[in-house]
């Protein structure tokens, strides 16, 4: 017999035909002698099939229902039946039953009450055998699913740049270093005055990066950026989507060392083209998200944070508000509110400012644009006024910022003069600089954090919460 999943098995209408399924047991409930309810779950849903147990009719029945505990999984063969139970259209009456793996209730961790987060962040491996996380699972996979169907029928090319690269792209110098010298010997540039013996109190500068794999310094990606741009000034609207790596030592509910992120890439955009696009694809996909995994939303919005659907709503059913940086702090400045880091022109804004701005002043999306030059990369087109930059963040509520992105800076001289106000060596960027010698054309981008959207979607606290397997500081175990 082909197995059927839970959640085909769920939608079937019960005419008692024979069926087979296998998952994990979830809960088992004995009521009287030779009687048993087990509760399947295979990932396929969040619901259960309800297995219905009769002893009499199962062969080994008995002994089967003592072996069987939660997180033991079986096959079972039976008849699909109207289930008498509320709140569920369907049961499986069992004719077989057969076990694959029993699971030890004195070790196995997942028994049925419920676990923080913090101690299923201790076991990462079975986590998604639990109901927040194989819905997160789901909605993950929607989520992404949803981005690349958006850019794919907008005609939107997916390109794959690399994870190893040579370039620091947001110039923050927060790069994991990639390398196969054996750090405990690193060879030192020769130096008649060093005062240290080999291998000993190395500093990146005495390193002689010519013997390395790469012949010179090489990192993980923070963004896959500067690469696309090469395809949206030849082939047009692209995107790259994939891993991108940060050594920020932040250690906030926000922030990952390793996350996911989409890069939109657009010729003939400039700023305001790309908040609209911005806006048009957060909506487009919260949306999406919303309508194929009703169940699980519907889970979020009871078990983690009742605010959730109603939040989503607000978003997809308002205009964004576009709000220049300067004024962004005018109102900052006069709101009346104590903020732990002072407001002033030319500050870098922080959680508590972006998100009184979204969640309490506007109460529904922000996108600030415009922001003070020094804040922000060398590839930022500089405005006239000599002090800021074409810079467009999307401030959403609970979250603050999900988007960064900017207009490119496409006049050759004004980004030689920008990367060595940034102190990098234009020499170093010579193949980014060459898309502006040859035909160069305005264009505009922007990078969606998806474990960002996730917190938005999801409700979750924490942004190690999102993602299967969180890398944070001091903290890559499995
Ligand atoms: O604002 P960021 O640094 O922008 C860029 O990387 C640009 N190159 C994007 C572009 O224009 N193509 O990062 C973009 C987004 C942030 O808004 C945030 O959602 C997410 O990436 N992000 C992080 N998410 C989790 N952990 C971190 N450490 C993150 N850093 C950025
Ligand atoms: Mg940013």
């Amino acid at each position: 017999m082909d197995r059927i999943k839970v959640k085909l098995a769920l939608q079937a209408e019960p005419t008692g035909q024979e069926i087979e399924s296998r998952g994990w047991v979830r809960t088992k409930r004995e009521s009287k002698q030779g009687f048993g309810f087990l509760e399947l779950n295979d990932g396929s849903c969040l619901s259960n099939l309800q297995i219905v147990v009769d002893a009499s009719v199962v062969p080994d029945g008995e002994a089967l229902l003592k072996q069987i505990t939660t997180g033991t999984s079986i096959g079972v063969q039976g008849k699909l039946v109207a289930s008498p139970a509320k709140g569920q259209k369907v049961e499986l009456q069992a004719t077989r039953i057969w076990i694959y793996g029993l699971a030890d209730g004195k070790t196995y961790p997942l028994q049925k009450k419920g676990h923080s987060f913090e101690f299923l962040r201790e076991i990462a491996h079975l986590r998604p055998r639990t109901n927040s996380f194989g819905a997160m699972a789901r909605v993950r996979n929607a989520l992404c699913a949803a981005i690349h169907e958006f850019f794919q029928s907008r005609g939107f090319l997916y390109i794959h740049t690399p994870i190893i690269t040579t370039s620091d792209c947001e110039g923050a110098g927060q790069m994991f270093r990639v390398t196969t010298l054996d750090v405990a010997k690193l060879p030192r540039v020769a130096r008649s005055n060093s005062p240290l013996p080999p291998g000993e109190g190395a500093s990146a500068d005495d390193i002689d990066w010519s013997q390395d794999f790469f012949g010179k310094p090489a990192s993980l990606t923070v963004s896959g950026q500067l690469e696309v741009e090469t395809f949206a000034c030849a082939t047009g609207d692209c995107y790259t989507f994939g891993p991108t790596f940060r050594a920020e030592n932040s250690n906030t509910a926000r922030h990952l060392a390793e996350f996911w992120m989409v890069e939109p890439e657009m010729p003939f955009f400039e700023l305001v083209d790309n908040m609209g696009l911005a806006e048009t694809f957060i909506r487009t996909i919260l949306q999406q998200v919303l309508d194929r995994c009703a169940e699980d939303m519907a889970f979020f919005n009871e078990r983690i944070d009742k605010t959730v659907l109603a939040t989503l709503r607000n978003i997809i059913d308002h205009d964004f508000i576009r709000l220049p940086y300067t004024e962004a702090i005018t109102i900052l400045e006069s709101c009346g509110q104590a903020f732990e880091f002072p407001v002033k022109w030319g500050i870098d804004l922080q959680s508590e400012h972006e998100r009184f701005l979204t969640e309490q002043h506007f109460k529904q999306p922000v996108i600030l644009f415009d922001y003070p030059r020094t804040l922000k990369p060398f590839y930022m087109w500089c405005n006239d006024d000599g002090k800021t930059v074409r810079a467009m963040d999307v401030l959403v509520p609970r979250v603050g910022e999900i988007i960064g992105g900017s207009q490119r800076e496409d006049r050759y001289d004004v980004l030689v003069e920008r990367l060595k106000e940034c102190h990098l060596n234009p020499d170093d960027y010579w193949w980014y600089l060459d898309l502006r010698r040859y035909g160069s054309v305005p264009h505009a981008g922007f990078g969606l954090g998806l474990e960002r959207a996730l917190l938005l979607l999801t409700g979750m606290a924490n942004i190690r919460d999102v993602i299967a397997f969180p890398r944070t500081p001091k903290n890559a175990d499995f």
